[in-house]
């Protein structure tokens, strides 16, 4: 009989929706597992909707309050799907109960918001993570397993870039459910803490820790109305960010991230050169991994283009046939595995809470450098 884990969801917007999806199919896939989880209770702040998502998805309960979910003693985990800036109080709040804590990435709007709830998680000695999914696509799974087997040599260059343009209407306000994103009060920064976080933490997991920064970047709409309070008001956050660095095994980085590159809507994509190999991979065609081996003979050396989707690779053999391909929810599913797995072998389910802090880290340089127009330590 698997062992329960009854989770409590606090936020069912688009994350909310990520997350059940996954808690509802790892058990069918995964079959191996030795515990499962439950969905015991939801949490929103409108009773009618929050009644409805829980009749959909097929909570056993709700509630209004995460306070109140959070005392219940039939809840196990706690996983935070809320805007940036209702991180801090519920993780703090679920690990002092003794909760396990899943909470959605960037871990909160600033390292110093983000500092006490990793200090929380480990003093209760809870098991925690943060849901950088990125690093559980097949692909990129994959690529991080031909860096550590040395196959690339020396890395010289990491380059990452996540594009979209859903905010170049200037008329589009700021603030409140759906634009939650656009006010700095709740989001804490723009595209830096959004967009480049998801780079960073792929970044610092495929190529090691960033040691400094140089960033510049831009609000190219200066004023939008704030849905909250129906004013015209200062618009706080970075539209468009472009920074380079140094990471500690002396490669350089190069990123970019803007919510103005028209055509794009979340083209996500990395390269990393080495001495003897390079990859790269592209979000919009997430099952492939490109792929370039200097030792292959001259006459046929080019750029592969490998479809991952075989049982040698990683997730895959969870899935369907060779050939037959996966999506963005399969990621969601794979840190729901990893994390119950995590638990079964008493060790750490990365990325956690403490390692997402050191992406805060990153963050809050790159934002000061382009405040201050200098290079900065992270
Ligand atoms: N891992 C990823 O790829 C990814 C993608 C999108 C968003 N996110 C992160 O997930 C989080 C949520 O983003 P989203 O896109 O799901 O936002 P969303 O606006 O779709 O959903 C947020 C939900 O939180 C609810 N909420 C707000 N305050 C609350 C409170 N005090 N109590 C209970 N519920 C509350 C809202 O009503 C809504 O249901 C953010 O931190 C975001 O950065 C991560």
């Amino acid at each position: 009989m698997a062992k329960e884990i009854r989770i409590g969801l606090v936020g069912y917007g688009f994350m909310g929706r990520t997350h059940s999806n996954g808690y509802k199919r790892v058990g069918d896939f995964f079959p191996e597992l030795q515990s499962r989880p439950v969905l015991q209770a939801v949490c929103g702040r409108t009773e009618d909707k929050t009644k409805a998502f829980a009749e959909q998805w097929g909570y056993k309960s709700y509630e209004t309050d995460w306070r109140k979910l959070i005392a219940r003693d039939d809840i196990d985990a706690v996983d935070i799907c809320t805007p940036n800036d209702q991180h801090a109080e519920v993780a703090i709040a679920a690990a002092q109960a003794g909760k396990m804590v899943l909470c959605e990435k960037p871990l909160a709007r600033t390292t110093q918001e983000s500092l006490p709830m990793v200090e929380a998680v480990e003093k209760a000695g809870v098991p925690n993570t943060v849901w950088y999914n990125y690093r559980r696509v097949p692909a990129v799974t994959l690529a991080k397993q031909i860096i550590e087997s040395g196959k690339l040599g020396k890395i010289f260059h990491y380059r990452a870039n996540f594009l979209q343009d859903w905010t170049i209407n200037a008329e589009l306000p700021q603030g409140g459910a759906a634009l939650w994103r656009l006010d700095a009060a709740a989001a804490g920064s723009g595209v830096t803490g959004d967009l480049l976080a998801h780079c960073i933490d792929t970044a610092i997991w495929l190529n090691g820790s960033i040691t400094d920064v140089s960033a510049v970047t831009e609000t190219f709409v200066k004023e939008r109305m704030h849905t909250l309070t129906g004013k015209v008001e200062k618009v706080g956050i970075d539209d468009a960010c472009i920074f380079h660095c140094h990471f500690a095994n002396g490669s350089l980085g190069l990123f970019e991230s803007t919510r103005y590159a028209r055509g794009h809507k979340a083209l996500y994509t990395f390269e990393i050169n080495g001495e003897h190999a390079s990859i790269r991979w592209d979000l919009h065609d997430l099952n492939r991994l490109e792929y370039f081996d200097h030792s292959d003979e001259s006459i046929v050396r080019g750029w592969r283009s490998v479809h991952i989707t075989d049982g040698d690779q990683p997730y895959m053999k969870h899935w369907w046939v060779p050939g037959l391909s996966i999506g963005y929810e399969h990621t969601f599913v794979h840190q729901v595995a990893d994390f119950l797995r995590s638990l079964e072998q008493g060790a750490p389910c990365p990325p956690t809470f403490r390692d997402a802090l050191e992406t805060a880290r990153v963050c809050d340089a790159v934002l000061k450098s382009a405040a201050e127009r200098s290079w900065q330590n992270v």
